[in-house]
């Protein structure tokens, strides 16, 4: 949808809107963006609506999303690094990478990254969050083709 620039008189792709928000909320949504380094409150909004967008697109279970989990767990626990990469052997085709890092003296994460189907991406993540001596676990998907 096209919008005419009235001072300059060239068709933009940008439109421009005017929307009511109660004073308090945008108080809030200020002091929120502010730590942020937006240029403008106009590219937090675009933000907030593709965020939107993206979460309606990714929720549909075929669509193809790439996703990042992120894993933090003790690798003392018994045998838990053999069960993770045995889990993530079986998933070989959605798995793309996975970064190790070793935090301290007990605890490793893991960040892995997963291309697919939404629901086979969900699943695999909740399969490895799942798994006994995984501390915390949070998968992030996106979508994975261009717009
Ligand atoms: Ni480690």
């Amino acid at each position: 949808m096209g919008g005419q620039d009235l001072q300059s008189g060239v068709v933009s792709d940008l439109a421009r809107i005017g929307i009511t928000v109660p004073n308090d909320l945008l108080g809030e949504f200020d002091e929120l963006i502010s730590g942020k380094d937006y240029p403008s409150r106009s590219e937090a909004f675009r933000d907030l609506i593709r965020d939107a967008l993206i979460e309606r697109a990714v929720s549909a279970g075929n669509e193809e999303v790439v996703g990042t989990l992120t894993l933090v767990y003790d690798h003392h626990a018994r045998q838990l690094n053999d069960r993770l990469t045995g889990m993530q052997h079986d998933h070989h085709t959605q798995i793309i990478t996975t970064v190790h890092v070793h935090l301290d003296h007990h605890n490793c994460l893991e960040v892995i990254i997963l291309r697919g189907k939404r629901a086979d991406v969900q699943k695999i993540a909740d399969r490895l969050i799942a798994v006994k001596g995984v501390r915390h676990g949070k998968l992030t998907v996106t979508k994975a083709e261009a717009h």
